[in-house]
């Protein structure tokens, strides 16, 4: 699996896939990325990618030009991408499902902006826009970090444990159940009894209905579209009584 990152500020995107799991990825090959500066594409002594918006205002546009010759230019890699993003609050929203998708591509070309954005017409030239959330960065840099991140963690090898991402948060399209770990008491807050037991089998319950409830609790919405067994309505149904007599609050 291929990245390009296209940016006007490579130092912010290169020192980052040099640490941590990351950097163990890019070292053991399971995921290459090349960092290139957009303002190779200027065309001007000034190294200007930018200007003036049409119809006049604050800020300044960049240069559709720009994106386009970046485009072209990993056009040419082998393979070239099979998906060009633009990184963009205005585009769709980053979930573990838009993930998903994008483990499968072979090359992922992202494209940051600053300023204001590229000139509208860079719709033209990608193949998605994606958004990490609803608030405004400086920059596409830490967005297309986001993504790579998410994007590597999928990746066959790139976790030190295989087991950890299957179970995490949102691969089974609920949150995450509560983990704990030594000391057991820490401040007057002790850690679940079942947790101590060495019940397997009370275990996984006591987590399945603890991911229900902190779904429920956190991220209702989430419910909707996660795929859920017969078992798991019934204790859900529960922990709304639960919750509608006061009585379903996560621990604290
Ligand atoms: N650029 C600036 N803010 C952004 C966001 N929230 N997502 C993606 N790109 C951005």
């Amino acid at each position: 699996m291929r990245f390009t990152v296209y940016t006007l500020f490579p130092g912010l995107v290169t020192p980052y896939l040099q640490e941590a799991l990351l950097a163990r990825a890019i070292r053991e090959g399971l995921v290459e990325v090349v960092v290139r500066d957009l303002r190779r594409f200027a065309g001007n002594r000034t190294g200007r990618v930018d200007d003036a918006p049409y119809g006049g205002g604050a800020g300044m546009v960049m240069r559709v030009d720009v994106a386009a010759a970046a485009v072209d230019e990993a056009a040419a890699d082998d393979p070239p991408p099979d998906e060009v993003v633009l990184l963009t609050p205005a585009g769709e929203r980053l979930t573990q499902g838009l993930v998903e998708e994008l483990a499968t591509r072979r090359h992922v070309c992202l494209l940051s902006a600053r300023y204001e954005g590229f000139d509208a017409r860079v719709e033209s030239l990608v193949t998605r826009e994606v958004s990490i959330g609803d608030f405004v960065l400086m920059g596409g840099e830490l967005p297309a970090l986001c993504v790579m991140e998410a994007v590597t963690r999928l990746i066959p090898g790139a976790l030190g444990d295989e087991e950890s991402h299957r179970q995490d948060s949102f691969a089974s399209g609920l949150l995450d159940y509560p983990e704990y770990t030594r000391p057991a008491g820490f401040r007057g807050l002790a850690v679940p009894d079942v947790l101590l037991s060495g019940h397997h089998g009370m275990v996984a319950k006591w987590r399945r209905r603890e991911a229900l409830r902190r779904t429920l609790l956190r991220r209702p919405d989430l419910l909707e579209a996660a795929p859920l067994s017969d078992e798991d309505r019934s204790e859900l149904e529960r922990l709304r009584l639960e919750l509608a007599a006061g009585a379903a609050n996560e621990p604290d």
